[in-house]
């Protein structure tokens, strides 16, 4: 039997041990955690870690978060620095829109809304079509139902959404232009386009923003798009920054997806490759030890580290993630590190499409000559 001294002791020692401990997810960055540093996207300045909101009505697992707890993180990422919010039509559809548009309604006025049009989504009642819409008064009309969900008088971001086969880019800057001047859209940007028609469409309309997925585990945009973005001075938000959640090790072995969830059919999370691409979630760990920070402040910090007009868009429904994802401002790597780091990511080969052909097939489109 324990003598009550021993008793104290091993307590004692277990505080320490408790105190010591990373806070959210392995990470040692005070529940205070704030983000100062801003960055800027083309002549928009944002905070330099942002928001995704796209799960805040559904989320990948097809659970229905909790509403008032969904206010309650846009307002405390605010509160904490974030000023940058990203949305889109599609997400509900509609739904987000408005849950942003309650959200951030007390300060509005101090934060950038982006938002996304592209999708072929009935403007009235947000079923989900066949395809895509970038019709120029289709993009008018999707506006304004934007505006209204987000209670707002105007965009500050608005991307397209995906490349419209049908529709010339310069077609659909016309259209963008008409809603700056109407004072409807600040900025604008392109999301998974094809470098002809980033070209062209930078050439007719300025572009603050280029929003692709990329991360440790997708590094497609390193090859063209980074350095195109770089030549045109334009800003990249990298989508699924943390790799859907696969790089924060909320995957393993033998994580199989819920019916409805997009991971259940992207090749790169099936069975057969987990075992293979689980090696880079390895070397995530070993860093967060390293570092003393989460694996999910790894993955966000070597994007950041990787251009400094780089600004990811880490999407949450739970309090406690948020707060990790912002602590991520506070972590740099040295050259060396990053050094490192870059090449013991480049030498883990990822198996497996990141998206099923069907959806794969949208990216990297070019738009149709004029
Ligand atoms: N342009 C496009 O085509 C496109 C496509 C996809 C996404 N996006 C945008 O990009 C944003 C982010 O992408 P995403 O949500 O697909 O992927 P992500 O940010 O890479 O990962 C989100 C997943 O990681 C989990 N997570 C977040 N922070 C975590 C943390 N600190 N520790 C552990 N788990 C964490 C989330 O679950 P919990 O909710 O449980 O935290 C969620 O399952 C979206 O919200 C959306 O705005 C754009």
């Amino acid at each position: 039997m324990q003598s009550a001294s021993n008793r104290r002791t091993f307590l004692q020692a277990a505080a320490a041990v408790m105190a010591a401990a990373p806070l959210a997810s392995g990470a040692a960055v005070p529940a205070t955690a704030t983000l100062s540093e801003r960055r800027k996207l083309g002549a928009l300045e944002v905070s330099s870690i942002g928001l995704g909101v796209q799960n805040m009505s559904r989320t990948y697992q097809t659970t229905v978060p909790n509403r008032p707890e969904m206010l309650n993180i846009i307002r405390t990422a605010f509160e904490r620095g974030v000023t940058f919010y990203d949305a889109a039509e599609a997400y509900g559809p509609h739904e987000v829109e408005r849950i942003l548009g309650e959200g951030v309604a007390p300060f509005r006025d101090q934060i950038v809304i982006a938002s996304k049009f592209g999708w072929n989504i009935d403007l009235e009642t947000g079923q989900r079509r066949p395809g895509l819409n970038s019709r120029p008064e289709h993009i008018r009309q999707a506006v304004d139902g934007m505006l209204k969900r987000l209670r707002t008088d105007r965009i500050d971001l608005l991307y397209q959404h995906r490349v419209d086969p049908q529709v010339p880019i310069e077609d659909v800057a016309g259209a963008v232009q008409d809603l700056m001047k109407a004072g409807k859209v600040r900025h604008w940007g392109l999301s998974e386009m094809g470098l002809q028609t980033l070209r062209r469409a930078h050439a007719a309309l300025p572009l603050a923003a280029v929003q692709s997925e990329y991360s440790m585990l997708w590094r497609g945009p390193e090859e063209s798009v980074l350095p195109l973005c770089q030549e045109l001075g334009i800003g990249f938000v990298p989508w699924s920054p943390l790799g859907v959640g696969f790089l924060t090790g909320a995957i393993d072995l033998n994580t199989r997806f819920a019916d409805g969830d997009i991971r259940k059919v992207e090749p790169r999370f099936a069975p057969d490759n987990l075992p293979n691409n689980l090696a880079l979630v390895e070397l995530v760990r070993r860093w967060a030890w390293r570092k003393q920070a989460s694996p999910a402040q790894i993955a966000l910090a070597w994007l950041q580290a990787q251009r400094p007009w780089i600004v990811p868009i880490p999407g949450t429904t739970q309090m406690a993630h948020m707060l990790d994802n912002i602590g991520a401002g506070a972590l740099r790597f040295t050259a060396a590190e990053l050094a490192e780091l870059n090449q013991s990511v480049a030498a883990i080969h990822i198996q497996g499409a990141r998206l099923p052909d069907a959806v794969l097939t949208f990216s990297g489109v070019e738009a149709p000559l004029k």
